[in-house]
């Protein structure tokens, strides 16, 4: 509605919808959630702040903020029954695979008379989502350490409750670092919303046919797990560790295995659909980077050394320049992630528990305008009309 962005009709022609919640601008490495910059958010902001910004459409004043965090606190336990969940999954099962599950089946929970054609059951169903997320998530992490789940504490932050969940254990008292929280918040803030990325689309596209809200999160969190998308950061490390040490002679040997077109391997973390300049989000996770290294004692930790010089010479590589290929939000997340004891199994996990405010909302801004099913066109290339050979 402030119209200030006009688009060309060439460009319009492709866009898949109208939104008013995330706008990038790739060439000049921008992105606003309701206006307001990402390295301002992620710097003066906290993640309920932004969970209410982004749903609502402006930042609340402090009693709006009081109550919307007490309502997300209030809906953080999730079904007794939803223990019985794990009980068909392997330890070892990936707990993205747990999450598409859990979440879909958080439908079978709320499913009976949620009419989302009303504001309010929408609403509440945002909040069950957001509030549950970090709940469902840390019990997939101690499903598959075989450590007693947690229930969260509502005397704690968003953050802290969800650290606590998946740290504590009955043996003794667990104290969240505040680094460790405020480093989290803001990674939970960076991977809020992206405008129309593949899971969003994907969600919108679920939701566009009238399916519940915990469906189309669940499609959501599918297209997330994806290496291309929100599994990239589990694979940073994979690459970082693969690469050893950051000697000139053997970066660069990386450096050119990621230009060889014959060669499958690519610089996970690097290159974005729409960045063609820096991804902003990077640049904010780089800093918290060095905070966190800096808090554990780790702060010339071998991974972050090769990946800042990884990026020193892949941004000074022709290859890279043409491309305009950038570190993107997955580049350091990984490696901050790691540091505060996060497992690489739940990296994409975290990124899912992050995300789902802004997939809600993008589901409840399209729920809230006219809107009609999802069904993109294909251009046919194969056989022409044939008659079935006759026996
Ligand atoms: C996320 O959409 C979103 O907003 C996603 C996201 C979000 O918040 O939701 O930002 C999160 O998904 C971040 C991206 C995480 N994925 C990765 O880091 C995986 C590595 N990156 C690449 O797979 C790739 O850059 C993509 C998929 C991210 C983007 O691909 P594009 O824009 O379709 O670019 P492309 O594949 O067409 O590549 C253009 C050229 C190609 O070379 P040429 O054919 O022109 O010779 O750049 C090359 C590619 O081979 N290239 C890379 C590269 N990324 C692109 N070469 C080496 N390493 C890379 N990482």
């Amino acid at each position: 509605n402030q119209g200030i962005f006009t688009y060309d009709p060439g460009f319009k022609a492709t866009a898949s919808c109208e939104s008013a919640i995330t706008y990038i601008d790739g060439e000049q490495g921008v992105l606003l959630h309701r206006g307001y910059p990402i390295d301002q958010l992620a710097k003066e902001s906290n993640f309920i702040e932004l969970c209410y910004a982004l749903w609502y459409g402006e930042l609340p004043n402090d009693d709006q903020y009081e109550s919307f965090k007490t309502n997300i606190s209030k809906h953080t336990m999730v079904h007794e029954q939803i223990v019985n969940f794990f009980r068909g999954f392997r330890r070892d099962a990936h707990p993205m695979a747990i999450m598409c599950g859990l979440v879909g089946g958080l439908g079978a929970f709320y499913h009976d008379n949620l009419d989302i054609t009303d504001p309010e059951e929408r609403r509440i169903s945002a909040v069950r989502l957001i509030a549950k997320m970090p709940t469902l998530a840390a019990m997939c992490h101690k499903y598959s350490v075989g450590q007693p789940f947690n229930y969260p504490r509502n005397d704690l932050d968003y953050a802290e409750n969800f650290l606590y969940m998946m740290f504590s254990t009955p043996c003794e008292d667990y104290k969240v670092n505040p680094v460790f929280a405020e480093a989290m918040d803001r990674i939970f803030m960076l991977h809020a919303d992206h405008e129309q990325n593949a899971s969003t689309s994907t969600v919108r596209l679920a939701g566009s046919t009238g399916a519940n809200p915990f469906a189309c999160i669940s499609a959501g969190i599918a297209a997330l797990w994806g290496p291309a998308h929100g599994g990239a950061n589990e694979a940073v490390l994979a690459t970082l560790d693969e690469i050893g040490d950051d000697s000139e002679e053997n970066i660069q040997r990386y450096i050119e295995k990621a230009k060889d077109k014959d060669d499958p391997f690519r610089l996970m973390g690097f290159g974005h659909r729409v960045y063609k300049n820096f991804d902003p989000r990077a640049k904010v996770m780089k800093e918290t980077c060095d905070e966190v290294l800096a808090e554990i004692g780790q702060s010339d930790n071998p991974r972050l050394k090769i990946a800042k010089r990884l990026e020193q010479i892949a941004l000074e590589d022709e290859y890279f320049i043409e491309r305009k290929l950038y570190p993107n939000v997955d580049f350091y997340s990984g490696i901050v992630l790691s540091a505060i004891g996060i497992p690489t199994n739940m990296f994409t996990v975290v990124f899912a528990v992050a995300r789902t405010i802004g997939w809600i909302s993008h589901w409840n801004e399209m729920l809230s305008n006219d809107f009609s099913i999802g069904r993109p066109r294909q251009l046919y290339v194969g056989y022409d009309k044939r008659d079935y050979p006759s026996k």
